[in-house]
């Protein structure tokens, strides 16, 4: 049985009987934690792929019975259009704050499949890490928010009001959830939204997020002549239309790295010096960063450093390509047409509508007159950036600073979760980004897992915030 090894960490403690009391719990109780999460990773709640509906509703129903299960006062599955999301309320006191825990119950199809050493969706512990679709991103992570309130309710009473809205479609874009919060502002309100849905930066550094990016998501394609044609009797005359596709992506980028979409950088807000320093003093080895990836070396926007890159500085990517042919053996073909999936990560301050629009206009001025292009937008989302001087930051890092031993190093992080914008600017309450897990979890890739010991610190660390938020407000 893996052993909760928090008291190997030399943590501090301001109230030792309640720690002991809370690691105590989780030692006790942590194989049938392990047995209950890996019970909900059983379910293929995959978003995106209509096949799986019925596996996404179970999911919902599953976590519906969980929070009943603990004796919420309130459990509801609100269906939408598209995936239900789930909510749940227990009212303590009137006096008490509110905390609202979202999540999501959803997760990435888990392609490509052969790449997997165990089946993504028949969860097997391995090395201390549960190895599944969902372990980390973000199954397992909301399930420690349902068991700190069941260790917590075993420990007394819950210190605050607690409401959770756990849906699913985050992976495909919030779509239904973004016009449910603006229809439901009084059932959402509270006094703090804590998610745990991003990465430390080691188990030994912990790190609480302070900012997110955005996201522009667009569908591109290049069509050409009216039919495939013989790539001998007509390549050379006639555009190929992979090979437009091609080009057209190169230019844009130039050979500093700097995106070429005129605008593109109008509304970035450049960090200042003394807020890259504050940035760069978060531990990073480049060395043990390419071995991890297995590449010699990296590449990025020129002057800036690679946490800045892969954090407060806008990309575009090509995520995927395709057209001509692509069996097996050789086939002489000029293809009729070519497409990409091309996502642009955004900083503060850019708006993912107005970046698409200039992608669009863009591309479409850039296309030659061989050739027609057609630009489809996907989801987006606004990127986010949350205040480190909130009662909830400072719960947050009091937490982890006891749960962890050492003080939480605020760093931001370059995924996406758009809702968090949204729920800024609607119900004007301030968000803790405090995720447990790490950036080689293998998160949308394939043997994606999540630490035992990440799943249980995270259970504490929660349980802590709670009282902390609460004993402040
Ligand atoms: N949990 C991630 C976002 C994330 C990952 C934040 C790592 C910080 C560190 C989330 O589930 C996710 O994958 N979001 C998508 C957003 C999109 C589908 C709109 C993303 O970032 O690609
Ligand atoms: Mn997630
Ligand atoms: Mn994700």
């Amino acid at each position: 049985m893996p052993v909760y090894v928090l008291h190997l960490m030399n943590s501090y403690q301001p109230n030792p009987p309640f720690m002991d009391a809370i690691k105590q719990y989780i030692d006790q109780h942590q194989q049938r934690f392990l047995d209950e999460v890996i019970d909900f990773l059983k379910i293929p709640s995959i978003s995106a792929d209509s096949a799986y509906k019925a596996d996404v509703q179970r999911a919902a129903a599953w976590l519906e019975a969980k929070f009943q299960a603990l004796g919420m006062d309130r459990v509801e599955i609100f269906p939408t259009e598209g995936h239900p999301i789930v909510f749940a309320e227990k009212k303590v006191a009137e006096d008490k704050p509110t905390v609202l825990v979202y999540g999501h119950y959803d997760v990435q199809p888990p392609d490509p499949m052969d790449l997997w050493h165990s089946p993504p969706f028949d969860p097997v512990i391995k090395d201390g890490k549960i190895y599944a679709r969902g372990a980390c991103d973000d199954k397992g992570q909301v399930y420690m928010h349902l068991k700190a309130v069941e260790l917590l309710q075993e420990m007394g009473e819950l210190p605050c009001n607690l409401k959770f809205i756990i849906e699913g479609e985050e992976e495909v874009g919030s779509t239904h959830l973004a016009p449910f919060v603006q229809n439901h502002q009084d059932l959402l309100q509270a006094d703090i939204i804590l998610i745990s849905d991003t990465s430390m930066i080691a188990n030994d550094t912990p790190s609480i997020t302070v900012g997110l990016r955005g996201l522009s998501y667009v569908e591109v394609e290049v069509v050409g002549p009216n039919r495939d044609l013989h790539s001998g009797t007509y390549g050379g005359a006639v555009d190929n239309p992979i090979n437009v596709l091609c080009e057209m992506i190169a230019s844009l980028k130039d050979e500093d790295g700097r995106i070429t979409i005129p605008g593109f950088y109008d509304k970035v807000v450049n960090l200042s010096e003394a807020e890259r320093k504050e940035l760069a003093k978060r531990p990073f080895d480049q060395e043990a960063y390419q071995a991890a990836l297995g590449i010699k070396a990296t590449r990025g926007e020129a002057g800036y450093s690679t946490t800045e890159r892969a954090s407060i500085r806008p990309t575009l990517d090509v995520n995927g390509i395709w057209g001509g042919y692509i069996g097996e053996g050789a086939k002489t073909v000029l293809p009729s047409k070519a497409s990409a999936k091309i996502s642009m990560r955004l900083v503060p301050n850019q708006d993912h509508k107005e970046i698409t629009q200039l992608f669009k206009a863009h591309f479409e001025k850039i296309a030659p007159p061989t050739v027609q292009v057609t630009v489809t937008p996907h989801h987006g989302g606004q990127a986010a950036a949350v205040s480190i001087e909130t009662p909830g930051y400072r719960a947050a890092a009091k937490a982890m600073g006891e749960a962890f031993g050492k003080t939480p190093i605020p760093t931001r992080e370059g995924g996406s979760i758009p809702i968090v914008a949204l729920f800024q600017e609607v119900l004007g309450v301030d968000t803790v980004l405090m995720g447990f897990g790490l950036n080689s979890d293998a998160i949308h890739s394939p043997n994606e897992h999540y630490g035992i010991f990440n799943y249980l610190i995270g259970i504490d660390t929660i349980a802590r915030f709670h009282q902390h938020f609460a004993e402040a407000e």
